[in-house]
């Protein structure tokens, strides 16, 4: 069968619940896979998953870029490498980036962030937590894997095993490149230090952190977006990580009512030792009155320039 998706980038995605999708934006509509009890990663072996012949056949099932609903949610035009479910690391070939997993170890959230699908999506927030067996058996199957710590409906922080499964990740090299993306807080400072102290560790023994803090504004408009954001903890913590060899990503999606904080938080990350990370977000629609103006990225980009 032909396969019809070209889309080389986007990686695999395993969510709270364990079920394997072979990207993130399918797990955004009903599709014929995205419930199949056999891409589950606590029914069978994560290994047996990826190399059954029903995966590859689903591999070549899944709709062209040009279908309506992945042209809607799929934002990586520009990237795409064709796919061929025959030529994978798997299989000894070079073809699809499989060696990039997307994991989503809980869909737990204590934020009501606008535009997040927690909101729009209600029926998604079951609080489930991937077992840590589970975790690992995903995590540890190749060496080759870049690991992604991204939920969708959910943190990494209020995962129920991240002390475990990180030290298993410490004892066991695994991954060589570790992605994480975070925004809530609730946590505490003795919690995040304990995190913080691990990923040192994973660092120190050579796996490239990214640790992403989603802070969209200044101390008073970040909670705008970040609705129940805790801005002492959420910059405390990203300034745990600025104390280790791990140069921390303070991530700011503008909007109308957070840019006028863009200078000042390009600032804080200067002094607190962050790389600054400006996002664009595809998420607004229409007229929405939150969109940030017109031409704020490209003054963005030539002000980086110019101190570059
Ligand atoms: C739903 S979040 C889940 C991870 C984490 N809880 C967070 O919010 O960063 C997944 C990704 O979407 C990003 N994100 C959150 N709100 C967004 C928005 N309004 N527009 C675009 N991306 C957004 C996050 O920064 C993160 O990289
Ligand atoms: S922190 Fe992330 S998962 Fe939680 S509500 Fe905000 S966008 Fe959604």
């Amino acid at each position: 069968m032909t396969p019809q998706c070209t889309n080389g980038v986007m990686p695999m995605f395993v969510t709270a619940t364990g079920q394997v999708l072979p990207c993130c934006m399918t797990q955004y509509y009903d599709s014929p896979f995205s419930n199949d009890p056999l891409f589950n990663v606590n029914n069978a072996s994560f290994g047996d998953i990826i190399t059954s012949d029903r995966w590859h056949e689903m591999l070549a099932s899944i709709p062209s870029v040009n279908d309506p609903v992945c042209a809607k949610f799929c934002s990586s035009e520009g990237s795409r490498v064709p796919f061929d479910p025959d030529d994978t690391p798997y299989n000894g070939g070079t073809g699809h980036r499989m060696d990039i997993i997307q994991v989503e170890l809980t869909n737990t959230c204590t934020l009501k962030c606008q535009y997040c699908r927690r909101q729009t999506h209600p029926h998604r927030l079951n609080r489930d937590h991937l077992p840590l067996d589970v975790a690992w058996d995903v995590i540890s199957h190749k060496h080759w894997f870049k690991l992604i710590d991204c939920a969708i409906y959910g943190d990494p922080i209020w995962y129920d095993h991240n002390f475990a499964l990180l030290d298993r990740m410490i004892d066991n090299p695994t991954m060589d490149h570790y992605a994480i993306s975070l925004a809530a807080t609730g946590r505490g400072m003795d919690y995040w230090k304990e995190m913080v102290d691990r990923w040192d560790k994973l660092n120190q023994r050579g796996v490239d952190m990214y640790i992403v803090f989603g802070i969209d504004g200044g101390p008073s408009t970040s909670k705008i977006h970040r609705v129940n954001q805790d801005w002492n903890e959420i910059t405390q913590a990203l300034q745990l990580v600025a104390q280790t060899d791990i140069t921390p990503i303070l991530q700011f999606i503008p909007m109308s009512f957070n840019e006028h904080d863009l200078d000042y938080m390009m600032l804080l990350a200067e002094k607190w030792g962050a790389e600054f990370l400006l996002r664009r977000s595809h998420r607004f629609v229409g007229n929405d009155t939150n969109k940030p103006s017109e031409g704020l990225f490209d003054d963005y980009e030539k002000r980086t320039t110019q101190t570059v």
